[in-house]
């Protein structure tokens, strides 16, 4: 079996939707381990339900950046991993990180990429009176939140959402999403390639 290592920063519905999968048989792999970058993050505590052995690397232990990411490269290596799934992770990755796990990390970030990467996706969707809002789940490359895309899901905003009612309905279609694709990846059907991602032998994003 394929391993699966998550990295997550806060409440985990990801992580929780991602290990309902796993025991629904609706994932080919299994979650090894879940690391997280806050001490007091929620999703630690879903992790421990499920029995899945937990790691944790504060910021404040270990501030530069780069030995960060090679203390976090250490720890996820012990569990040999054949997937890094960012699951609402709010750390920025080094290069050195993306590039130890080249074509083996997948994020989900809310919305529509390539719109809006980095951080308050919500409020800029309001912001800017969009109509639609989504999600997307992306292959890691150095670019951050720029790698390319492999699904999205789509909602419309309604004149009366707030941040919250769009994080509420965004994060239902990211609890299906994500266990789909990362078990696309499990079964071998996805790769990136050429900076480009593949499912099934076929191009699923143009190169940017
Ligand atoms: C999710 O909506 C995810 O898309 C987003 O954080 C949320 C985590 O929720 N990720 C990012 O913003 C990444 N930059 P969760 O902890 O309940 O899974």
């Amino acid at each position: 079996k394929k391993n699966i290592v998550i990295l997550i920063s806060g409440e985990g519905s990801n992580l929780q939707a991602l290990i309902n999968a796993q025991k629904a048989g609706k994932i080919r792999g299994k979650i090894c381990g879940v690391f997280s970058n806050q001490l007091n993050a929620y999703g630690l505590e879903r992790a421990k339900q499920a029995k899945i052995p937990i790691q944790i690397l504060e910021a404040k232990t270990q501030p530069d950046h780069i030995e960060f990411d090679l203390n976090l490269i250490q720890k996820i290596d012990s569990y040999q991993p054949d997937l890094i799934a960012l699951a609402g992770y709010m750390r920025i990755l080094t290069p050195t990180f993306v590039q130890h796990y080249k074509g083996k990390i997948l994020n989900i970030h809310p919305s529509l990429l390539p719109k809006y990467p980095g951080l308050h996706t919500h409020q800029r969707v309001l912001a800017n009176g969009d109509k639609e809002h989504g999600s997307s789940v992306h292959f890691v490359t150095e670019k951050l939140d720029g790698g390319p895309v492999i699904l999205q899901s789509r909602i419309s905003v309604f004149p009366d959402d707030s941040e919250k009612t769009l994080m509420e309905r965004i994060k239902v279609q990211e609890h299906h999403i994500y266990p789909k694709v990362v078990d696309w990846f499990m079964q071998g059907r996805l790769e990136m390639r050429s900076g480009i991602a593949w499912l099934d032998g076929q191009p699923l994003t143009e190169k940017k």
